[in-house]
């Protein structure tokens, strides 16, 4: 069975995830497509999608709105998993609900939050400032949810 991988990562949190997951899949049979340079991609070439993006300022990328809004018929027939990287966890739902359509969100086998990382390294000058204003953090920071990755993984496979 092959899997596309498709997302958009601003400091690479979100392409760690990506990672991680064709990581447990095998290269051979899980392809991973980075929005931020490919948004033409053929679908019909793999039997299942995954599709991630994180949140910024409220929103996830409008690369991964486009790619839902772009692709939907055809991945209203394939199975489907949904996640998002974000540090906000009182928000997260309500974020992940706007990140992705309604429709998409229904059809999904598996719809995950996988949390998220602050990489101070990879943030220019205002984005550091803004996450030292609205989450008193003042360096890198990793909450990736492992459990949550294995579990988008797991129902993928039921
Ligand atoms: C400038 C900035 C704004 C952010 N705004 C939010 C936010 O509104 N809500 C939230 O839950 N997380 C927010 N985050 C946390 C990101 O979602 C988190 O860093 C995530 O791991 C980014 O994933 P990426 O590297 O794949 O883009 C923000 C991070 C930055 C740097």
């Amino acid at each position: 069975m092959k899997t596309a991988v498709v997302y958009r990562s601003h400091h690479g949190t979100t392409e760690k995830v990506a990672g991680m997951i064709q990581q447990a899949l095998g290269a051979g049979n899980c392809a991973l497509f980075n929005l931020k340079t490919n948004t033409n991609i053929d679908l019909g070439a793999y039997d299942r999608v995954i599709i991630g993006g994180s949140i910024h300022a409220g929103n996830v990328q409008n690369k991964v709105k486009e790619f839902c809004n772009k692709n939907q018929d055809v991945l209203l027939e394939k199975p489907l998993g949904l996640f998002l990287s974000c540090m906000d966890e009182q928000q997260a739902q309500d974020q992940f609900n706007r990140a992705y359509p309604e429709v998409l969100r229904s059809h999904a086998k598996s719809c995950k939050i996988t949390g998220g990382e602050f990489n101070f390294d990879r943030m220019n000058f205002f984005e550091k400032l803004i996450v030292r204003k609205v989450s008193g953090v003042e360096g890198s920071v990793s909450k990736i949810d492992g459990e949550k990755v294995q579990e988008l993984l797991s129902e993928m496979a039921d």
